[in-house]
């Protein structure tokens, strides 16, 4: 006999999970780093549309495969449609879960060192921007000390994932959230009152429409998926937990807003503490690890705050990079036919491997470049420009054409579940998002 697959303990227990995946690093890391390196509100403006025409979609889309298939994403595609095609776009989603993961961890890793940092008072005394520049330059260009801390990740990431889903990951996302949310809430009022920081805040919340273009459009769309765990399964393989009676659209909409609140205050903190301290917006990677010891720096507690944060960011880490590995390890488990804790631990090792490069490319090999990137930069790229809006792209060409639009909206509105923007959402999925999605990634790559 079939053994009945794991199901969530509640719903709040699933969107807690699922929020938890789409928050982490993205929101506090990436969405800062990106918004200074684009221009700031036009980028912000092109985010939020993209979330909607876009994000909420694809998520819909993923979710109702993911409970349909009842599998892994290449199980779930392949238990709808069975054809080679749809082994390789699963596929696909299993490698970038692995290069996501492999760089994701390397500056997750920089976070944990930063808790040790804040609580031996490195930052104590409100340095400068420029002094703190010096901090982070010392870790991120050491060779072995981030690989260390990479280590620590992974193996806290792969810990989580041996013990299975009930138990871990719903767990750790129900008190993180709240905790998480009321600490940026803090900070982004410190943030804002500083001196010289309005000049940030009107620079994150007005667009300045000359600076819209398909660079800024192909950026706004990597984030989003990147954020919302979009594209590469996590999301479905979430889904594939789900009971019957869930509604998928309104759980799609209710994370989807969580993620995006939590970067704007993620932003309304970076982009006017960079103003305020005269750093530079594009600073790329390090910008967060650089404008936050100077904000905690610059109020009373500092350090305990500052120690406290990076321990809230730790853990919205793992909580998305348990799902990132959750995808590799669902594939292992169901396709391979191996245990969780063999597939997760060969998983967590070969990860480790792959993200020694991205590690020491800010330091000892930072001189080389890649298509105008660092190994790093050009990980983070690829699979969040070109990767994961690909496997959105296959994701809505399979559920608007492959399973039909009809049968995905009967399968979301079984058991009396209320959809009342199918018709809408169905038409977006079979006729604009192909197009749209196929438009952006070829006229974005060209670029
Ligand atoms: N959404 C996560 C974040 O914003 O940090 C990162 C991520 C997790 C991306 C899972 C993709 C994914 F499948």
């Amino acid at each position: 006999m079939e053994k009945q697959r794991e199901q969530w303990g509640s719903r709040i227990g699933f969107i807690f999970a699922a929020a938890g995946s789409a928050i982490g690093l993205g929101n506090i890391w990436r969405f800062p780093t990106e918004v200074g390196r684009n221009g700031g509100g036009a980028f912000v403006l092109l985010y939020l549309l993209i979330i909607f025409a876009i994000g909420i979609p694809v998520m819909i889309s993923e979710l109702s495969v993911g409970r349909k298939g009842q599998k892994n994403i290449v199980g779930s595609f392949t238990s709808i449609k069975n054809t080679p095609l749809w082994h390789v776009v699963g596929f696909m989603g299993v490698l970038a879960g692995f290069i996501i993961l492999s760089f994701y961890s390397v500056i997750a890793g920089w976070g944990v060192s930063y808790i040790f940092k804040f609580l031996n008072g490195t930052f104590t005394g409100g340095l400068s921007g420029s002094e703190v520049e010096a901090v982070f330059a010392g870790l991120s260009g050491n060779a072995i000390q981030p690989l260390f801390w990479h280590l620590v990740f992974m193996a806290m990431t792969t810990y989580i994932v041996v013990k299975g889903i009930g138990n871990g990951i719903e767990k750790y996302s129900k008190l993180l959230m709240p905790a998480l949310f009321g600490l940026l809430f803090i900070l982004a009022i410190r943030a804002v009152t500083l001196d010289g920081a309005m000049e940030g805040v009107i620079w994150f919340l007005k667009p300045d429409f000359t600076e819209i273009g398909i660079k800024t459009i192909f950026g706004a769309l990597g984030q989003v998926f990147f954020s919302l765990s979009l594209g590469m399964g996590a999301i479905l393989t979430y889904g594939s937990y789900l009971g019957k009676k869930e509604n998928i659209p309104s759980n799609a909409m209710l994370i989807s807003f969580a993620d995006l609140s939590i970067a704007i205050l993620a932003g309304l903190i970076i982009i006017p503490a960079v103003f305020a301290f005269g750093l530079e917006p594009n600073a790329g990677p390090a910008l967060i690890f650089i404008t936050l010891p100077a904000v905690f720096g610059a109020m009373p507690l500092g350090n305990l705050f500052g120690g406290l944060f990076f321990i809230l960011l730790t853990i919205a880490a793992l909580t998305s990079s348990i799902s990132l590995l959750e995808v590799v390890v669902a594939y292992f488990i169901d396709e391979l036919k191996w245990d969780r804790k063999k597939s997760a631990i060969l998983a967590g090792i070969a990860i480790f491997v792959l993200g020694i490069p991205s590690s020491l490319s800010q330091g000892l090999w930072s001189g080389i470049s890649i298509f105008g990137m660092d190994f790093l930069d050009l990980a983070d790229s690829f699979t969040a420009k070109i990767l994961l809006p690909l496997g959105g792209l296959m994701t809505v060409i399979f559920v608007g054409w492959v399973w039909g639009g009809k049968n995905a909206l009967e399968h979301i509105r079984q058991e009396g579940v209320k959809f009342k923007l199918g018709g809408i959402w169905i038409n977006l999925v079979k006729y604009v998002m192909p197009f749209v999605l196929l438009y952006i990634l070829i006229s974005g790559f060209l670029n």
